[in-house]
């Protein structure tokens, strides 16, 4: 076993010496190397060899998995290592992490190569993935929900929980046990609800996926993606294609990630709270005349939902992202432009709130949807913003746009 890998306790049973937020401060303490507190930023791409020459083995009589030290940053490195510990910890299954969620994702396929790709509701940019997949490799896409029978053995069905970009759930359980009466794979994109919101493996994924541009970098400032996997197997294979697919993390972006990943339980605690306040404070305002209900249709968050399992899954807490639908194209163009705190951007998962008139950026979403990534901000400044914003719309002094109301 190479000394880099960290067993989580999830995969080896052993109860954890410390909790999660402690972990998150320290699980990576084992890399380090040096005597400074804070990590050091590791710029090398390669490593030396050892001075003794007795010590020199040849690589046909070492397998790469089993060398002793870091040797070229494409296969490990000393910042990738720490943060793939703290991950491998925090999201109970080994990590490993890559440039970006895309490139996660493209991996994952790369290595389970399914005949099927079923799981139609997912981020747009993991649907150019698999048609990428598609074209290469003749993939067939079907629906999430498509007739059980019409899943085979080795299909992968992939299910994104809470979806972007609507912040609403879905049954992992559901879709786990569908997948493996018929002998597919469960792929579960949790970047909407890193822990302590949910974990996936709780309820039977096979392989979970983050983009850790969003909660896990926390600070909108790096790209990165992250494969959580049970089986040390699966996560040496994935290894191995890394190294040769090169989609591997960078060493700037690993020391950003390890930075933020120590705080990932605040702010993520902090984030779902004051989403799920202001997504319930807008739900009530439908229900009664006002300034709200004038120029909103709907709210769409997890925490809005009414099945028991939502809560039951999310139990550390609902997504930080929830939909809004304003009853005109207009009015979702123009929301954004009376807010002072939300800046008016695509992403999330930063500590600062951001809201996106989505069309922007998704071609197949709704002209009237907004996208709202709530950040670490207080709650009630923020329903301030938007209520001060509803009232400029209500009274029509919108921004000139071309277009009608
Ligand atoms: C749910 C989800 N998965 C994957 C990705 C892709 O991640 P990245 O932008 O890091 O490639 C995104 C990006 O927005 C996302 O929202």
């Amino acid at each position: 076993m190479s000394k880099f890998i960290l067993q989580p306790s999830a995969v080896t049973g052993n109860p954890a010496k410390y909790t999660a937020d402690t972990n998150l401060v320290h699980a990576d303490e084992f890399l380090n190397d040096v005597i400074d507190v804070a990590p050091p930023i590791h710029v090398s791409t390669t490593f030396r060899y050892p001075r003794d020459p007795s010590k020199l083995v040849a690589a046909k009589d070492l397998p790469l998995e089993d060398a002793e030290d870091h040797v070229y940053s494409r296969l490990s490195s000393p910042g990738t290592a720490r943060l793939e510990a703290l991950l491998s910890s925090h999201l109970n299954g080994y990590a490993l992490v890559y440039s970006s969620g895309l490139a996660a994702f493209h991996a994952a396929l790369v290595h389970l190569n399914p005949r099927q790709l079923s799981g139609s509701l997912f981020y747009h940019g993991c649907h150019g993935v698999a048609d990428i997949h598609s074209r290469l490799t003749g993939m067939k896409q079907i629906p999430l929900d498509c007739p059980v029978e019409d899943l085979q053995p080795g299909d992968v069905v992939h299910l994104e929980t809470p979806l972007n970009p609507l912040g609403t759930a879905f049954d992992i359980k559901y879709y786990a046990d569908r997948a493996h009466n018929r002998g597919a794979i469960l792929i579960v994109d949790s970047t909407f609800a890193p822990p302590p919101l949910q974990d996936p493996f709780e309820f039977g994924a096979d392989i979970v996926m983050h983009s850790a541009s969003k909660y896990i970098g926390g600070h909108s400032d790096m790209l990165g993606g992250v494969l959580v996997t049970r089986d040390l197997k699966t996560r040496w294979k994935l290894w191995e294609d890394r190294l040769y697919l090169g989609g591997v993390m960078g060493n700037l972006e690993a020391w950003l990630g390890t930075r933020s990943a120590r705080t990932l339980g605040l702010r993520v605690l902090r984030q779902s709270e004051n989403a799920t306040k202001l997504a319930g404070w807008l739900s009530e305002e439908l229900a009664k005349e006002g300034v709200v209900k004038d120029v909103v249709e709907v709210v769409k968050h997890a925490s809005l939902q009414k099945e028991e399992w939502v809560g039951k899954q999310m139990k550390g807490g609902f997504g930080p992202v929830f939909a809004i639908e304003m009853k005109s194209e207009l009015l979702a163009k123009t929301l954004p432009s009376h807010l002072e705190l939300f800046a008016h951007a695509t992403s999330l998962g930063g500590v600062e709130s951001l809201i996106e008139w989505r069309a922007m950026s998704d071609a197949h979403c709704s002209t009237k949807l907004l996208r709202v990534s709530v950040g670490i901000e207080n709650w009630e400044d923020l329903k301030k913003d938007f209520l001060q914003a509803f009232e400029k719309l209500a009274k029509r002094e919108t921004v000139v746009l071309n277009g009608t109301d």
